[in-house]
């Protein structure tokens, strides 16, 4: 039997981790070369690092600028578009969803972020039905903003409430608005976008269990086709970092409370038009799940654009200059804006191929053989058979389906597959924290870090293998 003693709240968002100096010529000659018939998909990946306001939790690559700032960014923006649309390898990748995420890419004017958008479609290959999606605050979703996002192509919205309670968004998570001008701006959107998500966070700072489910029951209500359900992860510079860990100012973040919280979740989305709770923190109405996700779990490839941006392409994995600054720089001068990259092995693809599937609750892994020319279950039947005798896994032929006990600890099971032990951050454009991505939260005896796979896991009968002996397996395949 496996166990996990403490719950992995994120999960990779990319794999094997960029951490290799920059080989150009290696890159450029990749990115010369056409995509192999498997690779020949993706999505985009676009990063706005700019907010109004700084939110006490929130660990994104973002800040606060002036209007000059954001013009020059915008102008590199453009010249990194057209930059890689010259490229022959990009320009026959189909592209099946665009994300536009921050940072608060509505922190843009209109036309700024309109025309980014109208730049994407204009320099890439978007699938006729590509989903089109922006973040953004919900009061930055102006009548005018929405019409001509609209109109520039943007066909589905992804905002961030996190709680509706007015008490601790104003005083605990420096978010101006109260619950009532929240309603009245999703209100705004919902008019707009018949596509559109909530954002939401458990285990917040004086969040009970009435608030969670006046939460949950609030956004349910509310018109949108998707909800992503986070739980608080205490990300380093962050003021909540600094409000926990050097001030003491609340009781660490309860692992308990927030498995209670996160079965709450489950149990009442269940019973609500959110039936297709098809990852294991997003939920949405039939058909309407997102197309990024579920494309990057089926290892499309990822073309990152903008500051600190997480990429997958021509077989390397790729992190963007996270300063905006230097991006800005960097676009002036020739070439990439790259700050790191790795080139995957062969495992490390197959690896990939685990952690990003097992982002969704039903992971088809009937494209293995054709990747790799060699069967799943060769590679890893025996970790595979492990979750299923541990009771986090059920098998239907080369689909597995998580349980209830695999939703909870499901980003674990994504870790159980990552060799590569260290640097692993969960957001795309997270800063991470410690030499091992997070390894801060066993300072509040609350999460270990990704690069500590083994040491979190507590229970393991003689019959199962260790997890480093099977890594040593994968290494040789
Ligand atoms: C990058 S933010 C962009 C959203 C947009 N700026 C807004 O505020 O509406 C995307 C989402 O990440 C989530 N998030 C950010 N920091 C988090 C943290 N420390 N723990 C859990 N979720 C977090 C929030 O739910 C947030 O809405
Ligand atoms: S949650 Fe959104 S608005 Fe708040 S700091 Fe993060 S990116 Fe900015």
């Amino acid at each position: 039997m496996l166990k996990f003693k403490l719950r992995e709240p994120i999960g990779s968002s990319t794999y094997p981790m960029p951490g290799e100096a920059v080989d150009l010529t290696k890159t450029l000659k990749g990115l010369q070369e056409s995509p192999t018939p498997h690779r020949d998909f993706g999505t985009i990946y676009l990063h706005v690092p700019f907010c109004d306001q700084i939110c006490s939790f929130c660990g994104f690559n973002k800040q606060v600028s002036t209007s000059d700032v954001k013009s020059a960014y915008v102008a590199a923006v453009h010249k990194e578009i057209e930059t890689y649309a010259a490229m022959p390898h990009v320009r026959q990748i189909q592209f099946r969803a665009v994300y536009i995420g921050g940072g608060t890419p509505n922190s843009l004017t209109k036309d700024q972020l309109s025309g980014i958008v109208k730049a994407l479609r204009n320099n890439f290959n978007l699938s006729p039905d590509c989903e089109v999606t922006t973040e953004g605050t919900p009061q930055n979703f102006t009548e005018e903003m929405n019409a001509s996002l609209l109109e520039a192509g943007i066909n589905r919205i992804s905002t961030g409430v996190q709680t509706f309670n007015t008490e601790i968004r104003k005083e605990h998570l420096h978010m101006n608005h109260t619950r009532e001008e929240l309603l009245g701006f999703i209100e705004v959107i919902r008019k707009s976008f018949p596509n559109f998500n909530l954002d939401l966070i458990y285990n917040l700072p004086l969040q009970t269990d009435d608030i969670w489910k006046d939460d949950i029951k609030t956004a349910l209500g509310l018109g949108s086709k998707h909800l992503s359900v986070l739980p608080l992860v205490l990300l380093e510079n962050t003021i909540f970092y600094s409000d926990y860990i050097v001030k003491g100012k609340y009781a660490p973040p309860d692992q308990d409370n927030e498995i209670h919280l996160f079965n709450h979740t489950v149990e009442a989305l269940r019973a609500s038009p959110f039936t297709d709770h098809y990852s294991m923190r997003d939920w949405a109405q039939p058909g309407y799940e997102c197309r990024y996700i579920t494309t990057n779990a089926k290892c499309g490839q990822i073309l990152a654009l903008g500051a600190g941006a997480h990429g997958y392409l021509a077989g390397q994995t790729y992190r963007n200059i996270r300063s905006t600054q230097r991006y800005i720089q960097s676009m002036k001068d020739a070439g990439l804006p790259l700050e790191a990259q790795r080139f995957a092995t062969r495992s490390e693809e197959m690896q990939r191929f685990m952690v990003m599937g097992l982002r969704l609750n039903t992971f088809d892994t009937s494209a293995f053989n054709a990747m790799f020319n060699v069967s799943i279950d060769e590679v890893f039947g025996e970790k595979l058979q492990v979750l299923v005798d541990s009771g986090y896994l059920a098998r239907n032929g080369a689909t597995f389906h998580h349980t209830d006990s695999g939703l909870i600890w499901g980003n674990n099971l994504r870790t159980y597959f990552e060799e590569q032990k260290a640097c692993t951050v969960g957001y795309a454009d997270t800063r991470g924290a410690g030499s091992t991505g997070k390894e801060h939260y066993s300072a509040i005896t609350r999460i270990k870090a990704s690069g500590d796979v083994e040491a979190n896991i507590i229970d393991i009968l003689p019959e199962a293998k260790s997890p480093a002996d099977t890594a040593e397996e994968i290494a040789s395949v």
